[in-house]
């Protein structure tokens, strides 16, 4: 049996029981700036991810290190505010982690928000991309090695794992949102350097809207224990090279995200309450 075997993941869950004693139906896990979300749950009980055994410690900057749970409306929720990323130090496989720790909790779905950088040249800083599909050119994945049948089958299909149910719904509610929707595809690049203007242009190629260096393993992650997932990319930037002769930064980055993370928490409040 290899180190994260089913009891692993147990027993990071068996923790969490213990003091929430509820069942979460919605778990969020919020991107670079957006963590300002986690304010809107009402009656928080707040679990620091270094009491939780086995789990992980965040290191980026701007992401918090809490797991948060409570309601939204009269809807359950759970929220990691503050995520983990490869670019860390993580291996894919440590990625699981928290998706498997919501699984485990009886969690019916999973939200998964991040900062892109828009590659789609449609695309303007501020603007929402509601993620229809992935492309990740790396060979890695969270379900390496050996399966483990309590979450789901070894080989497994992935074809609408960004529910294109969920994205009617995300999609309707967008209507009466002021920011700026677009649905499109993400892909994955693992940083933690931005990318080449080279590169760029091979995932316009290629059919990529946006690009990021999250959400991908967490999202195949739930598609493999049949988790579906609504995923959303705040478009902070350009991506490398479309604007000639401009630079990206963290510090722009989490800006971008800061002045749009009132309007799409609300947003995201209406999502979670109608689901
Ligand atoms: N590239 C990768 N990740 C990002 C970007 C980007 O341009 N902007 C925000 N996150």
């Amino acid at each position: 049996m290899s180190h994260f075997d089913f009891s692993f993941y147990k027993k990071s869950a068996d923790y969490v029981k213990d003091v929430i004693k509820d069942e979460p139906e919605t778990a969020l896990i919020l991107g670079s700036g957006l963590g300002s979300f986690a304010d809107e749950i009402e009656n928080p009980v707040s679990i620091s991810y270094s009491d939780i055994p086995n789990f992980l410690v965040s290191t980026a900057p701007s992401h918090e290190g809490r797991l948060i749970f409570g309601k939204i409306g009269n809807k359950k929720v759970i929220c990691m505010s503050g995520r983990f990323h490869h670019y860390e130090g993580y291996s894919f496989k440590q990625l699981s982690i928290p998706i498997r720790l919501f699984k485990l909790l009886g969690v019916k779905r999973v939200i998964l928000t991040n900062a892109a950088g828009g590659v789609n040249e449609s695309y303007s800083p501020g603007d929402i991309m509601i993620i229809k599909d992935h492309i990740k050119l790396s060979s890695f994945s969270p379900l390496a090695g050996e399966n483990i049948p309590e979450f789901g089958d070894r080989f497994f299909d992935v074809s609408d794992m960004y529910s294109s149910a969920l994205r009617k719904t995300a999609s309707e509610i967008s209507k009466s949102c002021s920011l700026n929707f677009h649905e499109g595809v993400y892909m994955y690049f693992g940083g933690p350097q931005f990318e080449t203007p080279a590169e760029i242009r091979m995932a316009r190629l290629l059919g990529a809207d946006a690009v990021g260096m999250s959400t991908v393993p967490e999202a195949l992650t739930a598609a493999h224990c049949k988790m579906p997932v609504l995923g959303f990319s705040v478009i902070t930037n350009m991506a490398a090279g479309v604007i000639p002769n401009s630079k990206i930064t963290h510090e722009e980055v989490g800006e971008e995200a800061g002045k749009i993370s009132e309007k799409f928490s609300e947003y995201i409040k209406k999502v979670i309450m109608s689901l």
